[in-house]
């Protein structure tokens, strides 16, 4: 049984200026125009707003995709000397701004740079004829960086700049919000990084495995969860440790080229049809043993949906003391075994799926080692 255990008593859930959630999640990608067919096609989000040349911004694309309260933005550079072209020739596609939506950008940024924070841009203001938004930016783990952003009373749809677009090519996938994003970070840093986000926002670490509880017979880790005083924001960090071969974090770090967004989980209303409208679409996902399911059957009483259905589209369960919780994860969305995405459904449950962690490893690593990476 999982709880969510509080690990430290010193500031305990207190932020240390007003945080809303997560305003959108920014990806740098090779091909914005491509990326956004496969969001909307495979995944099932639709394009909502179009910020580029033709409305004034020279240097790049973006594409704003929606589904629920998710809101991805999708960007790539015009230009081979851009500093967006420079991270994707280091990084691959990946996130590169999970941004916050905050009361005071000014406050955030000064705050946060007050206790460490290494700060990025400095508070603008910028501005269309819906209003004025203020933004600010500081870096965290890698080159990926959190965007603080003021919406006043800007009464815009998203960010100027951005022009709104329709989209009728997608059907929706069912997926409501963002649940947690997961950071992965190089051998020893997780102490480090965790402690970053309890120092400069004031978030609590609540919930902590190790390479006890998050070791197969290969790839260990080591995990520990920060959130903001809602628990609206949720940000596991993972570091490798030692196994009896190489670590899946390990082999991240060395796609990446250092620490960045190993996956965003997302919630979904019914992830029976989530899952059922993505496998049709394409979507690959890892494969659990059929065998996972015998061990389960001894628990079915506790959950509503049928086995028989969760092993067909072979999603799993893991159980705390307040409920529990149906997941899947993806396979890495680009070449580079790099990002990918979880899909979650929670019924009561709390946990980020620490049952589930030597299944889904094995049938990472099982990957892993069709790569060579392992
Ligand atoms: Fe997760």
């Amino acid at each position: 049984m999982e709880t969510a255990e509080q690990l430290r008593s010193a500031d305990q859930g207190q932020d240390l200026f007003k945080i809303h959630g997560t305003h959108h999640v920014e990806l740098y990608v090779g091909n914005a125009k491509q990326a956004a067919y496969y969001y909307r096609r495979a995944l099932g989000f639709r394009i909502t707003g179009y910020l580029g040349p033709e409305t004034g911004v020279k240097d790049r694309a973006s594409y704003l995709v929606e589904q629920g309260k998710i809101r991805f933005v999708l960007t790539t550079a015009l230009h081979p000397d851009s500093p967006i072209a420079a991270h994707v020739h280091e990084h691959g596609d990946g996130v590169r701004d999970i941004a916050l939506q905050v009361e005071n950008a000014e406050e955030a940024y000064r705050i946060t740079t007050e206790r460490g924070a290494r700060g990025v841009m400095e508070p603008v203001e910028t501005s269309d004829h819906f209003g004025t938004i203020k933004t600010a930016t500081i870096a965290t783990y890698g080159d990926t960086v959190h965007s603080f952003v003021e919406r006043g009373s800007y009464s815009g749809f998203f960010l100027p700049n951005f022009e709104p677009r329709e989209d009728n090519l997608s059907t929706p996938c069912g997926l409501k919000h963002v649940d947690h994003i997961v950071g992965n970070v190089d051998w020893n840093k997780m102490e480090e990084t965790v402690n970053f986000y309890a120092n400069v926002f004031g978030f609590t670490k609540f919930v902590s495995f190790d390479d006890k509880d998050i070791s197969t017979e290969y790839s260990a880790l080591r995990s520990t969860v920060v959130a903001n005083e809602n628990k609206w924001v949720k940000f596991p960090i993972n570091e490798p440790a030692e196994g009896l071969k190489r670590s899946q974090i390990e082999e991240y770090v060395n796609f990446y080229k250092g620490a960045g967004v190993q996956h965003i989980a997302m919630e979904s209303e019914n992830i029976l049809e989530t899952i059922a409208k993505m496998r049709a679409n394409g979507v690959e996902f890892i494969n659990v043993p059929h065998s996972y399911y015998d061990e389960l059957a001894k628990r079915m009483s506790e959950i509503s949906e049928s086995i028989e259905e969760l092993k067909a589209l072979n999603i799993l369960v893991d159980f705390d003391d307040k409920g529990y919780m149906l997941q899947i994860f993806t396979k890495p969305i680009e070449d580079r075994p790099t990002l990918f995405f979880e899909i979650i459904q929670r019924r009561g449950g709390e946990s980020f799926g620490k049952g589930n962690f030597k299944a889904l490893f094995e049938a990472i690593e099982r990957d892993q080692a069709a790569r060579g990476n392992l």
